[in-house]
């Protein structure tokens, strides 16, 4: 069983799309140990709750330096005991120790065609903002093990979108959403809890 910690910041659509495939048997030898938000107001925790999944909220407001709250997630996060870590909507950047110790077992959702609008300040909404201020025709979805930079690790699976000439923002995130994101993030955690990318990890 792959043990799978799950960290988020907000709605948890995603984190719900993977507790769906796992029910469903589209995920398998995959169990989610413990769901992580930095926000405690994100219904993410709610989802998890409503799983009976432990859900903890670590939170960089409540503690006086970054050294202090990444020293609190990292403890939350090894307790767990993950095989591996999916950032689901997280929006923190996350400790480099946490980087060193569990490089080849983190892996990210982005919501763009990564090298497309991504990096620093490319997150949620803004994407798909810069992605219909560019013009472009498709956008998508993509997930890639988390390295030092930001959107920058080795990409595992993507999956192109159409953008529709009427539009918004949110009609294009809910699209990615539904037709990317919801279906290659369970999609890439099966293929780690069935052996892929065995020889690139090394713990
Ligand atoms: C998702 O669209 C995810 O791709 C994005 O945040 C949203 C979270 O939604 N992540 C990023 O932008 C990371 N750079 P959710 O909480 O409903 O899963």
């Amino acid at each position: 069983m792959l043990r799978v910690c799950v960290c988020v910041s907000g709605g948890g659509t995603n984190l719900q799309a993977l507790m769906d495939a796992i029910d469903s048997g589209i995920v398998t030898n995959t169990q989610i140990v413990r769901v992580i938000s930095n926000n405690k107001n994100a219904y993410a925790l709610q989802r998890a709750e409503n799983k009976g999944i432990d859900a903890f909220t670590i939170s960089p407001k409540d503690y006086d330096n970054r050294d202090l709250f990444n020293a609190a997630f990292l403890q939350c996060v090894d307790e767990a005991k993950p095989d591996l870590i999916v950032l689901a909507g997280f929006l923190v950047v996350l400790p480099p120790q946490m980087i060193q110790k569990y490089e080849g077992h983190i892996i990210n959702i982005h919501p763009a065609l990564i090298p497309s609008f991504c990096g620093k300040g490319y997150y949620g909404l803004r994407v798909h903002e810069a992605a219909l201020a560019r013009g472009v025709k498709i956008t998508g979805a993509t997930v890639h093990y988390v390295d030092e930079g930001t959107d920058t690790g080795p990409i595992l699976l993507q999956k192109a979108v159409e953008v529709l000439p009427d539009d918004t923002p949110q009609a294009l995130q809910k699209r990615v959403m539904e037709q990317a994101e919801w279906v290659i993030l369970p999609q890439a955690v099966n293929m780690i809890a069935n052996g892929y990318g065995k020889d690139m990890r090394n713990r």
